[in-house]
């Protein structure tokens, strides 16, 4: 039992020091890994939401000012990931369909353009099941069981059964999502970045297995060279000896001659792994994690804004639910009275100036807490202005689209075409590749 707890951590620690490789990839932009993926087709770019809740200003803050920009500088496809919800909310899907089409609609009402972005749902595109239900051939059970969130989640909702074979693969079928549009970026939090880096190499994975690389030889080489002239040489002659003579002896020493080097990226590495047996083209490319800054939108208690906290301002807040949501937030538990001074340091409001006041408001909130000059009900009175400042607009239309149910069908019609064109040229592709075109 302790060793084999052993044995995963130390399966974790390699998995996770290939996230972070990943995740450098994604900051500093490894040259070569995007020629390989990203760089030879236009850059695509595709994220996903669950249809479990009304959306908020974590949400708002976190997510979806992103994309609004995004999709001025990216071919974007947007989706509602209902077979996700599914995942966790099988006992009562009810929530599903209902968030589904408001998550639209404050989609819409936030600034998504559908000139711009492609907005549909998962479920009507079924390529995506298919390429979930091909690649879960290739797909070793340890990869999956390794992913962090699988066991973290049935943690967090012990409340749920969550030992399900829907929730082991979610990251898999995310996968599918990202991979059917081939897409180049997926802009995700923090919490998602092992789901693309798993994406990642379920790609490498069938790329190996089904595909051969252009100019795989002359990169290979490369690759090789970054060993050092010693290893190189070793590596090309035991590759000799197996591949000419098939000395399999020869095969598993360079394999471990290749596993023991420190230098070269994970990329190369498979690349090599390959280039020793045979080789691989490219037919998924691997996408990159665009990690979405850290939203800055604390909730009502200072922790970070969600539905679980239960400390959320919700889109759809009316007038006087966000006032008094506000008006009753915590505030510096020193300031009982009104002139205990405080320190917005210590108080969930100040994030919130941060967030949506001007430097003279702000000054005006340092002085006035540290001397009691003003009181916390004052204090709130901007944040309570802004807050309904910045919903107005947006209420307002999604109101007119919540009104207007047929141009929001029409839109998700519309997106569910365009993308399932996408997703048919790719499942040809991986047919093909896998020997089931019957052509
Ligand atoms: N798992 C993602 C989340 O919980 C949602 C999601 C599903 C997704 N498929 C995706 C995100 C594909 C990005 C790409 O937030
Ligand atoms: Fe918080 Fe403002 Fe009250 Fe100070 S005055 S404790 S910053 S609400």
């Amino acid at each position: 039992m302790a060793d084999g707890a052993v044995f995963c951590q130390f399966h974790r620690f390699n998995f996770w020091s290939l996230v972070y490789v990943a995740a450098g990839v994604t900051g500093q932009t490894n040259k070569e890994s995007i020629l390989n993926t990203v760089a030879t087709q236009h850059q695509r770019v595709l994220s996903g939401m669950r249809p479990t809740g009304r959306l908020h200003l974590g949400h708002y803050h976190g997510v979806l000012k992103n994309w609004i920009q995004l999709q001025h500088e990216y071919e974007c496809f947007f989706f509602v990931a209902d077979w996700h919800a599914l995942t966790t909310h099988y006992e009562d899907p009810s929530i599903i369909e209902q968030s589904t089409w408001e998550m639209v609609v404050d989609w819409l009402a936030a600034g998504i353009s559908p000139g711009s972005a492609k907005l549909f749902i998962q479920s009507k595109v079924p390529e995506h099941a298919e390429l979930h239900t091909l690649l879960s051939m290739i797909t070793p059970l340890s990869w999956l069981e390794r992913v962090p969130t699988y066991k973290d989640q049935q943690e967090v909702l012990k409340e749920k059964d969550l030992a399900t074979y829907g929730f082991l693969g979610y990251p898999l079928l995310q996968s599918a999502d990202i991979l059917v549009y081939k897409a180049g970026l997926v802009p995700v939090g923090e919490d998602q970045v092992a789901h693309v880096e798993l994406t990642r190499e379920v790609a490498r994975r069938f790329n190996h297995l089904y595909g051969r690389e252009p100019d795989f030889e002359e990169k290979a080489k490369q690759a090789a060279s970054k060993m050092g002239k010693k290893n190189a040489r070793m590596f090309f002659k035991y590759r000799k000896d197996y591949q000419e003579k098939g000395d399999t002896e020869a095969l598993g020493v360079a394999q471990a001659l290749l596993d023991s080097q420190q230098n070269i990226s994970i990329g190369d590495k498979e690349r090599l792994f390959g280039y020793l047996e045979g080789s691989g083209k490219i037919i998924l490319p691997e996408p990159q994690a665009l990690l979405t800054p850290a939203s800055r939108m604390p909730g009502l208690d200072g922790q970070k804004m969600s539905k679980s906290y239960n400390n959320t301002i919700a889109l759809r807040d009316d007038t006087d639910t966000v006032a008094k949501k506000l008006r009753t937030m915590p505030t510096d538990p020193a300031r009982v009275r009104r002139d205990d001074p405080g320190d917005p340091a210590k108080c969930p409001v100040w994030s919130f100036h941060e967030i949506y006041s001007d430097d003279g408001t702000r000054e005006w909130v340092q002085n006035g807490c540290k001397n009691a000059s003003i009181g916390c009900v004052e204090c709130k009175q901007p944040i309570i202005d802004a807050v309904l400042s910045e919903l107005k607009p947006m209420q307002e239309r999604a109101k007119e689209y919540e009104e207007d149910e047929a141009t929001v069908k029409a839109i998700i019609d519309e997106g569910n075409e365009a993308a399932r064109e996408v997703a048919r040229d790719t499942l040809e592709d991986v047919r093909k590749a896998m020997g089931i075109a019957y052509l």
